[in-house]
């Protein structure tokens, strides 16, 4: 017999929770099936059947696409989701590049296709998602828009070029790479999108106006598409990385002046690694966060929670 939540609940529809047959022998733990939800479809129902825990911590069968994975971030979570057993496409500019890293991936035995795609050309986008449907048969169950670039300015200096390049290439890409990705990930049945934001979409960093413009507008998207898409059983939500030693940061870093006041800020004291970004990556993607959607978080080693923590206190 159902549970009429009604009283419980300012929404205007009747939740009601059917107990759900215990899938162990263990009597003590229950399961619910929601039968109705504002966004979820009957296909969409939140389930709580662990019937084999393993696979909650398992990408196998699954496939994804993960933008700009030859270098950095993206290589990292590359190796992260096929290392848990997913398929996985990738993209880069610098073919030679790509072409190493694909080579590389095959000797150890990793499944990763890719192919070169600038993802601020809209051409280049459409080319990529059709290489991907036909290398999944029109399936993804992942998306990781990973690609951003940087260009460091006060705003007096920023040209119109500058502001269409960072645009183009941090939000334009990601939002019409998701658009394209839409019935790929809509047929998996069980769709996850990932975006790389930044501290810098939080809280103000010098010279980063118009990049932080842009992750904050991705901010923003993961959470319309975590609404929009949920009927789809499509999640959405983002990390937001302060200084990981990438070679995107590199040349910044050398500044010993520079890297101290970065550490100054920082309460771990210290620079991310690519792998811990790629290890919240997967996490998002794995079946064990089925139920966390619109969620940008921070890998940032304490930085956007800091307060005034004087050094010589
Ligand atoms: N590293 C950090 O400290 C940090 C902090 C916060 C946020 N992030 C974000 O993390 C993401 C990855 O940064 P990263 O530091 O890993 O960068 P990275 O080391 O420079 O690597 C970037 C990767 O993306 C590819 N790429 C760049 N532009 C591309 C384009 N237009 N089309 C296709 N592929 C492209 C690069 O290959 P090609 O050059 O061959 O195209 C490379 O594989 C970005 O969104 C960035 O904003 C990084």
């Amino acid at each position: 017999m159902g549970i009429p939540l009604r009283a419980l609940t300012t929404l205007p529809l009747t939740l009601t929770l059917k107990p759900q047959r215990s899938c162990t022998n263990n009597a003590k733990i229950h399961h619910f099936q929601l039968t109705k939800t504002p966004f979820a479809n009957k296909n969409a129902l939140i389930s709580c059947k662990h019937k084999n825990q393993s696979n909650r911590w398992s990408l196998d069968g699954m496939t994804a696409l993960v933008t700009g994975g030859t270098r950095g971030i993206g290589h990292a979570i590359v190796e992260e989701l096929a290392g848990l057993g997913a398929k996985v496409y990738t993209c880069a500019r610098n073919e030679a590049e790509l072409n190493k890293c694909l080579v590389g991936w095959k000797d150890e035995g990793f499944a990763v296709m890719g192919s070169v795609c600038d993802v601020s050309n809209r051409v280049d986008r459409a080319k990529l998602i059709g290489n991907v449907s036909d290398a999944f048969d029109g399936s993804l169950n992942i998306l990781v828009n990973n690609v951003g670039t940087n260009i460091r300015k006060p705003v007096a200096e920023i040209t119109s070029e500058d502001f269409s390049t960072l645009m183009a290439t941090n939000f334009e890409s990601v939002f019409h790479v998701s658009q394209l990705a839409y019935p790929l990930l809509k047929a998996s049945k069980a769709g996850s999108i990932v975006f790389t934001s930044s501290v810098s979409g939080f809280v103000s960093l010098k010279s980063m106006s118009v990049q932080g413009a842009t992750k904050g507008a991705i901010n923003q998207l993961t959470k319309n598409l975590a609404c929009e898409w949920a009927k789809d059983n499509i999640r959405s939500n983002a990390v937001a990385p302060w200084y990981i030693k990438t070679s995107m940061v590199e040349q910044v870093l050398d500044n010993k002046e520079y890297m101290e006041e970065v550490l100054s800020c920082t309460p771990l004291g210290r620079l991310g690694d690519p792998t811990e970004v790629s290890s919240l990556v997967a996490f998002l993607c794995l079946p064990a966060s089925s139920y966390i959607t619109g969620q940008i978080i921070c890998v940032d080693g304490g930085m956007t929670i800091s307060g005034f923590y004087p050094r010589n206190d």
